[in-house]
C-alpha cells in the first residue's frame, strides 16, 4: 500500500467510527451520527478536524475489530454564520460515545484552543459516560474537562447540546456550561438511572421522565430548550450564536436594519383597564423588538418570567419581564433563578438588558418560605445589581414592594426607568393597603364594604400611579406606550459606550 493509500485508508476508517452497524443502529433510534451532527452545524465545508487519528489507549489489549481512531469524539473548529466556533461530537458508534483518557485529551484541547483564541465552545454529547474498561484515568478526564468549562465561564459561550444519554458525572461539564439544549425521547441526564433510583429510593420511573428533555425542560429547569428532533436543535444553536459575541471582550453582531416608523400604536391598547386582568407580555416584548428576532429561552420552565434574546434594531438584548399571563408575573423561586442566571449571561457577555416589570411581588406561602425565596430572590436582585451592561426598564403596569427595587429599578442600577401611564408603583396594591392601614376605620364603619370600596378608590387615586415616582427621579419617563420602541432604540445608542468600574474584588459571593 502506497503512504497516500495508507493515510486514505486511516481516514475512511476514522470516518467510519464504530462501523457500518452501529451507524444503522444510530439511525434506527431516530439519532444522527456524529459526523452528520457537525455537518448540519457548521458551514458548509468550514470543518477542520483535529486529533483523528488519536486511539484508544488499550489498543494493544483489543482485538482488530475494537480498534477505533478517533476514540469516540469527533473535534475541531468550523464557523457558524461565517464566526469561528470550536466543537466536539462524541460518537456514541464507538465504545457508546464513552469518555477514555484519549477521548478527554481531544475534548480538552479543543476547549484550550477556544479558550486562547475566544470563540464559542459547542459540545454535542452523545455518551455511556466514563470509560468502564479504562476506570479512574476516565474519571480524571471529565475532571479535566469540568475544570476548563468553569475557567471558560464567562470567557467564552459555552453550549452544549445532549443528544443520546448523558448521566453521571458527565452530566455536570453541560451543567456549568451557558446553555443546555435536548432532544426529545433521545436524550435523557440524570445522575443516577433509573435503576439505582429504585434500589435507593423504591421509585419506579422510566429514563424519560426521570431525566428527559420533556422534564428537564419542564420540572428540574436543567435544559434552556426541548427540541423536537436534532435537526431543530442544531438548528437552535445557530440561532442561538447569533445572539452572543464571540466572547467576553467582544459585542454580539449587529443585524441590518431597515430603520422605518417606530411608533407602535398596539402598545397604548395592550394594558387592561382592569389591573387585575391578564395580558400576555410576549405581545408587548413582539411591539418593542425587531420582527421575529425574539429567541426565547427557557420557555417552558417558570413561565411566569420570561427571559430571551431578541434585536433592537439589529442589536442583540436579552430580555427579563414579568408575565402576568401566569401567577399574575408574581417572583417565586424558580423565576427568581431562571432570571439571574440569563442576567449574568447577558452581563457576562455585554447583551444589554431589557427588563419588562408588571409585578405583584413574591409569592407567599410555607413552600417558598422553606425552600428559600430569601436566598433564592436574592439571586435575581444581585444578579441585576451586578450587572453593566446597559439596563433599561419598562414598568407597564404593577411594581409593587420588594419586587419593585429588584426588577432593575433606579436605584440598582438601572440607566433608564419608563413607566406607561397605566403603572403603579407602589408599597402594595390598594386593596391590600387599605387593608392595613384603615382596618380599624373599616371595622367601625356602619357599612364596611362601602367605606372599604371608597378608601380604595381613593388609594387607587393618589398611589396606584407611576407619578409619585417620576417626581422622585425614579422613573425618567411616563411614557406613551407607543413611543416606547423608539425611545429604547435611542436608550440603547446613548448607552452604547457605557463603562462602569467596579470596586476591585476577587470576585462576589451571589446568594448560591
Ligand atoms: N464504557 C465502555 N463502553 C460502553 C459504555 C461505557 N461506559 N457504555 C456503553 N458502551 C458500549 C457498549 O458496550 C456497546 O458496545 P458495542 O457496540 O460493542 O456492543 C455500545 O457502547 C453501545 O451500548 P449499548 O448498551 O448497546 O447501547 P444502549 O443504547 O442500549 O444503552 C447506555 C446505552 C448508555 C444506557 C448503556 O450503554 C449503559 O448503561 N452504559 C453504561 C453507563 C455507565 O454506567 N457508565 C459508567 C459510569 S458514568
Amino acid at each position: 500500500m502506497s503512504k497516500i493509500q495508507e493515510l486514505h485508508s486511516k481516514i475512511a476508517a476514522a470516518k467510519l467510527g464504530g462501523g457500518q452497524a452501529r451507524i444503522d443502529s444510530q439511525h434506527k433510534k431516530g439519532k444522527l451520527t456524529a459526523r452528520e451532527r457537525l455537518q448540519l452545524l457548521l458551514d458548509e465545508g468550514s470543518f477542520e478536524e483535529i486529533g483523528m487519528l488519536v486511539h484508544n489507549r488499550n489498543k494493544g489489549l483489543t482485538t482488530e475489530q475494537e480498534q477505533f481512531p478517533g476514540d469516540g469524539v469527533v473535534t475541531g473548529y468550523g464557523t457558524v454564520n461565517g464566526r469561528l466556533v470550536y466543537v466536539f461530537s462524541q460518537d456514541f458508534t464507538v465504545y457508546g460515545g464513552s469518555l477514555s483518557e484519549p477521548h478527554a485529551r481531544k475534548i480538552c484541547r479543543i476547549m484550550d484552543l477556544a479558550m486562547e483564541n475566544g470563540a464559542p465552545l459547542i459540545g454535542l454529547n452523545d455518551s455511556g459516560g466514563a470509560r468502564i474498561q479504562e476506570g479512574v484515568v476516565s474519571l480524571a478526564g471529565y475532571a479535566d474537562i469540568f475544570y476548563r468549562n468553569t475557567r471558560a465561564s464567562g470567557v467564552i459561550p459555552q453550549i452544549s447540546a445532549i443528544m443520546g444519554p448523558c448521566a453521571g458525572g458527565a452530566v455536570y461539564s453541560p451543567a456549568i456550561t451557558d446553555f443546555i439544549l435536548m432532544v426529545e425521547n433521545t436524550s435523557y441526564m440524570f445522575v443516577t438511572g433509573p435503576n439505582v433510583v429504585k434500589t435507593v429510593t423504591h421509585e419506579e420511573v422510566t429514563s424519560e421522565a426521570l431525566g428527559g428533555a420533556h422534564t428537564h425542560a419542564t420540572k428540574s429547569g436543567v435544559t434552556h430548550f426541548a427540541c423536537s428532533n436534532e435537526v431543530e436543535c442544531i438548528q437552535r444553536i445557530r440561532d442561538l450564536l447569533s445572539y452572543m459575541p464571540q466572547n467576553c471582550e467582544d459585542t454580539a453582531p449587529v443585524y441590518p436594519y431597515e430603520g422605518g416608523s417606530e411608533s407602535r400604536p398596539a402598545l397604548n391598547a395592550m394594558i387592561p383597564e382592569n389591573p387585575n386582568q391578564p395580558y400576555d407580555m410576549k405581545e408587548v416584548i413582539a411591539e418593542l423588538t425587531d420582527a421575529g428576532s425574539f429567541l426565547e429561552v427557557h420557555k417552558d420552565f417558570a413561565d411566569n418570567i420570561i427571559v430571551g434574546f431578541a434585536r433592537i434594531a439589529g442589536r442583540s438584548i436579552g430580555i427579563v419581564a414579568n408575565q402576568p399571563a401566569v401567577l399574575a408575573g408574581v417572583l417565586d423561586i424558580h423565576a427568581s433563578v431562571k432570571g439571574a442566571r440569563f442576567t449574568r449571561f447577558c452581563d457576562a457577555f455585554n447583551v444589554p438588558l431589557l427588563v419588562l416589570v408588571d409585578v405583584p411581588g413574591f409569592l407567599p406561602g410555607t413552600d417558598q418560605e422553606w425552600n428559600g425565596i430569601i436566598t433564592n430572590g436574592a439571586k435575581l436582585l444581585f444578579a441585576l445589581s451586578e450587572a453593566t451592561v446597559p439596563k433599561i426598564t419598562v414598568t407597564t403596569r404593577k411594581a409593587y414592594g420588594g419586587a419593585y427595587c429588584v426588577m432593575n429599578s433606579k436605584h440598582i442600577g438601572a440607566d433608564l426607568n419608563f413607566a406607561f401611564p397605566q403603572a403603579e408603583i407602589a408599597v402594595m396594591g390598594p386593596k391590600g393597603a387599605v387593608e392595613i392601614i384603615y382596618k380599624k376605620e373599616i371595622d367601625a364603619s356602619p357599612e364596611p364594604e362601602t367605606r372599604m370600596n371608597e378608601l380604595v378608590a381613593d388609594y387607587t387615586e393618589r398611589f396606584a400611579n407611576p407619578y409619585l415616582a417620576a417626581e422622585k427621579g425614579y422613573i425618567d419617563e411616563v411614557v406613551m406606550p407607543e413611543e416606547t420602541r423608539e425611545k429604547l432604540i435611542k436608550g440603547y445608542k446613548m448607552l452604547e459606550n457605557k463603562v462602569v468600574n467596579v470596586p476591585r474584588k476577587k470576585h462576589g459571593n451571589i446568594p448560591l
